[in-house]
Order: C-alpha cells, then structure tokens, then sequence
C-alpha cells in the first residue's frame, strides 16, 4: 500500500489532496499546526477508505519534522510519495511597508518548510530507489509580482531548488515535481487581499490537476492553462524595461481588509 505524506492538510489543496490520495486506499500521513483541524482531516481521511496517520508541528521546526519521521518510519517503515504543500502568503508592499521579517516568515515555511521534510524523507526513498517527492511552488514564482515580494520570492527559490535537486537525483529512481498553481479556492485565497482571482478553481478541480500531473510524473505540473502559460511562458519573455512599467499600472488593488496570517 503506498505511504503519501502530505504537509499542510488542515485545509485547502492539502487537505483535499489527502482525501484524495486515501480514496486510492492509501496510508497518508498528515501534517500541520491546527490540532483540531488535522484531526478532521485524518477523519475524512479514513472515511475516504485511507490509513492516516497525525502528525501535529510546524514545517519550520526541523526537530519536529525529524520526530515525525521517525514516527512514520517507525509506523510504515518509510513514505513513497511526499507532497509538501504547507505554505503560507501575505502581501507586502515594497514602497511602504518593506519588511525583513515578513520575507523571513514566508521563506521559512515556503523554502526550508520543503527543505526539512525533503531532507527526511530522502535517505530512505535513495535506499529503496523509489519514490516521488512533490513541492507546491506557484505561479507567482515564475516573475517578480508586485506587491507580493516575500510570497513570490520564496516560490521563485522552491522552483529553482526543487530543480537542481530534480537534476542531482536523476538516475536515483525518486523523482521530483514542482506543482505551480493558479488561484484555487482555500484558506489562503480567502484570506487573499487582492480584489480579483482571474479563472480560480474550486479545490477540488485544483487538487485533481496537482495530482494528475504528480501520477504523471510531470517535471513542472502548472494550472489552470489560461493563467499558468501566461505566467510561464509569456511573462518572462517580456523585456524587464516593459515588464516592470506594466506589472505596476496593472498591479492588483488591495481589498481594505487588513493582512491576516
Ligand atoms: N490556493 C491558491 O490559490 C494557491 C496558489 C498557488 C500556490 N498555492 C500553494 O498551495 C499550498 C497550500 O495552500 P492553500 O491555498 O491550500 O492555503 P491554506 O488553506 O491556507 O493551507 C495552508 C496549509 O499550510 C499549513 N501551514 C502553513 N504554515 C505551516 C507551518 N509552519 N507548519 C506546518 N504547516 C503549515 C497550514 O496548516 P496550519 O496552519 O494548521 O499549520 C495549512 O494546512 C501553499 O504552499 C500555497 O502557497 C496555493
């Protein structure tokens, strides 16, 4: 029975991904801070016909996510398919509210939240020569986005690290997906302050394309099509001295709520 880890299942596209992947009759384990919130998804997860197992502590404590790999290891003997999705967003306004901390407290949940968990659970996938490891990036990390630095940045960085390590691990027999998504409905979108979402998904169409292409083994899984080539392929063809004007007239407006993370 295949072993799923899935980071950041308290809600949105982690916590669907998990009942997902348990209607294939999977074990999947489940992470993330919200005790109650985890604790119903390992319910959903078993009413969905999977085995879960609960694993509550921050991606960003590397003392944890060792203790619940040993948990894992000690439960399963190992995990085959890891999908590190627990991420955090927030937007920051370079021109007045410039903050070191703001891009600290996304880097360490976006970058070395990923960094923890792959560095865990890689030994034991190189052993067995088997395995998938999926990190959720995004489409804003495909260009410098206004007003999004701390957010863009930390998936640009995820894109790129998850790539080097694609390269380093071929031959190895685990592989490596980067799961670029657009704007799919959860917590986070929500919680968005931006007033438009151009073609957000429900989360249950987001989630099935982040897996479509993880079964597939795709090496960048990026959705939905009208956003995600825009974003891949036509932004980062236009010349910096076009972009930048352009992306800060056409810069999202800011609902009047404040930022809540
Ligand atoms: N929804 C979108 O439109 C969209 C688009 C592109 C990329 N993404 C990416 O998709 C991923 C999932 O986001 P979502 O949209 O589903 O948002 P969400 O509903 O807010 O879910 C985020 C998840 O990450 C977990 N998390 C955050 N910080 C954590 C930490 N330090 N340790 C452990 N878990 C942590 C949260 O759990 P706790 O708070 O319980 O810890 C929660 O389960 C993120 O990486 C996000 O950047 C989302």
């Amino acid at each position: 029975m295949t072993r799923a880890l899935v980071t950041g299942a308290t809600s949105g596209l982690g916590r669907e991904a998990a009942v997902q992947l348990a209607r294939r009759g999977w074990r999947v384990a489940v992470s993330g801070r919200r005790e109650p919130e985890l604790r119903e998804t390992a319910r959903l997860v078993k009413e969905a016909g999977g085995e879960p197992l609960v694993l509550l502590g921050s991606v960003t404590d590397p003392v944890s996510v060792k203790a619940h790999y040993a948990l894992i290891e000690k439960a399963w003997g190992g995990i085959d398919y890891a999908l590190l999705n627990a991420g955090v967003g927030d937007m920051m306004d370079a021109a007045d509210e410039f903050s070191t901390e703001s891009i600290k407290w996304t880097f360490d949940a976006n970058v070395f939240g990923v960094c923890h968990w792959i560095e865990a659970v890689l030994p034991g996938m190189k052993t067995r020569k088997s395995g998938v490891i999926a990190g959720v990036a995004s489409l804003a990390g495909f260009r410098g986005l206004p007003k999004s630095g701390p957010y863009s940045a930390s998936k640009a960085a995820l894109i790129t690290l998850l790539e080097s390590v694609r390269i380093d691990l071929r031959g190895t027999g685990v592989d490596v997906v980067t799961v670029c998504p657009g704007f799919v409905r959860s917590e986070m979108t929500a919680r968005n302050e931006v007033e438009s979402m151009p073609f957000l998904m429900e989360t249950p169409d987001g989630v099935a394309a982040m897996l479509a292409g993880v079964d597939a083994r795709r090496r960048i899984v990026h959705f939905p099509w009208q956003l995600s080539y825009a974003s891949k392929y036509f932004l980062p063809m236009i010349p910096d001295f076009l972009y930048e004007p352009l992306a800060q007239k056409f810069a999202h407006k800011r609902k009047k709520k404040p930022s809540a993370r």
